[in-house]
């Protein structure tokens, strides 16, 4: 599949087959995030990957937000996840000196690890979603993430059980794009 093709038809995806992802596949997508690019180099992350019934029962724990809220209220069916984890990013004197703090970079830097992971996840015909809203104590306590260091989104995959006939939904290109001023 060529990128543009690619780009095109990734989707979000919320209903999995009740298949397991193999760990060969599940680290092919790790590598993905552990070749991408970061600011200063600095690699601001650790990637748990979630894939045994206890742990992803945890998970799915920490996946809820103040009273019941959840933005996966499909979860369960999730054969493996894996957590995006910001660390404290070492980067250049001088980014610190001009930002005063030092993950000036770090959450785009997830981001983007994240969407290579999505990509190479489609490569291997394996569906994904990111979950954004977690319970951080939770996920401190459950995987001994520590004090420092911030969960960012969680990455469902599997098997998809959808089909995607409508477009996705975007802004415009004139609305987001505009040469040489805003
Ligand atoms: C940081 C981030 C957090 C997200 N969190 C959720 C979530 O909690 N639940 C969910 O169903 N989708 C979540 N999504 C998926 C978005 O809703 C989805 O990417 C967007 O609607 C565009 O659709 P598409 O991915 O199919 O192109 C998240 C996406 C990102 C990038």
């Amino acid at each position: 599949m060529d990128f543009a093709t690619m780009m095109a038809k990734r989707r979000s995806c919320r209903a999995y087959q009740d298949k397991p992802v193999s760990r060969e596949d599940l680290l092919k997508i790790v590598e993905a995030g552990r070749l991408t690019p970061s600011g200063c180099n600095a690699q601001p992350w650790k990637f748990i990957v979630v894939d045994e019934p206890e742990a992803k029962e945890k998970l799915c724990d920490a996946l809820v937000v103040m009273d019941g809220k959840t933005g996966a209220p499909w979860r369960f069916q999730v054969p493996a996840f894996v957590v995006l984890v910001e660390t404290p990013a070492v980067v250049k004197p001088m980014v610190e000196e001009y930002y005063g703090h030092t993950q000036r970079f770090a959450q785009g830097d997830v981001g983007a690890a994240m969407m290579n992971m999505c990509h190479q996840a489609m490569e291997l015909g394996l569906g994904t979603c990111a979950i954004g809203m977690s319970d951080q104590a939770k996920m401190q306590q459950y995987f001994g993430i520590p004090a420092g260091c911030e969960v960012r989104m969680a990455l469902a995959v599997g098997y998809s059980a959808e089909t995607h006939e409508a477009p996705k939904i975007r802004k415009s290109l004139e609305e987001i794009c505009s040469f040489n001023q805003w």
